[in-house]
């Protein structure tokens, strides 16, 4: 059956980078042995993540729970955390050639987001990425759209954006305006930053 993206069987699928990241950021931040009881209780019995292998998403759900269960922090609190993590250390210190490419302050990154993941699926050709857009720009603020394939993920958004702000030292400000696991058509946040000061 032809399949248009990291589909199989039906199912979800995505890269192992995503995992690898998620361990990497338990790992950093609370040790080997505290990952160890976290993939037991997910039931993930994975030795290592590869990267450009796919894995199920619900590998990644299960995961993102357990470490909810046993740091006892809600899993939105987890996801937002996860997107810190992939900006300041997953994406900079592995990708800083794509990141640096993408815009030299916030707001350029941002008007450039929607085409960031078409650079990144030269590199991982079966990506099911989200897509954004943007709108109601002003010098200070826009609104993001986002439109996933994937289930509560927001909390993640909202993580990436605060990563975001401090890979650029520009305070930013980021309120979900519109839920999709609240009836909306897509997530809307409005996005606001401090300018940087004048060169
Ligand atoms: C070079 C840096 C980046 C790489 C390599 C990358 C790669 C990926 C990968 C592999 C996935 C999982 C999807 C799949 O495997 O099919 C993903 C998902 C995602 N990425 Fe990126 N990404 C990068 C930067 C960013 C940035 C800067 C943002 C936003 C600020 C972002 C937002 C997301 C979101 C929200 C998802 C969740 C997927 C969904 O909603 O379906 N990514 N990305």
């Amino acid at each position: 059956m032809a399949s248009a993206g990291n589909t199989v069987h039906g199912f979800e699928v995505m890269y192992g980078m995503v995992n690898k990241a998620v361990e990497d950021m338990v790992v950093m931040h609370h040790g080997e042995s505290v990952w160890e009881q976290i993939k037991a209780k997910a039931g993930v019995d994975v030795e290592v993540f590869m990267s450009n292998e796919s894995y199920s998403d619900d590998i990644t759900y299960n995961l993102v729970g357990a470490a909810s269960a046993v740091l006892n922090v809600p899993a939105e609190q987890i996801l937002i955390g996860f997107g810190e993590h992939w900006v300041l250390h997953t994406a900079q210190e592995g990708y800083g050639g794509l990141m640096s490419a993408a815009g030299k302050t916030l707001p350029d990154f941002l008007r450039n987001l929607p085409n960031f993941h078409s650079r990144v699926a030269m590199i991982f050709p079966k990506l099911r990425p989200p897509r954004f857009e943007c709108s109601d720009f002003t010098e200070q603020s826009l609104k993001l759209h986002y439109f996933s394939h994937r289930p509560g993920l927001a909390p993640f958004v909202v993580g990436l954006m605060q990563g975001l702000g401090k890979m650029f030292s520009t305070p930013v400000t980021i309120r979900q305006a519109e839920a999709k696991d609240q009836g909306a058509d897509h997530d809307v946040f409005d996005v606001s930053w401090t300018p940087a000061p004048a060169a």
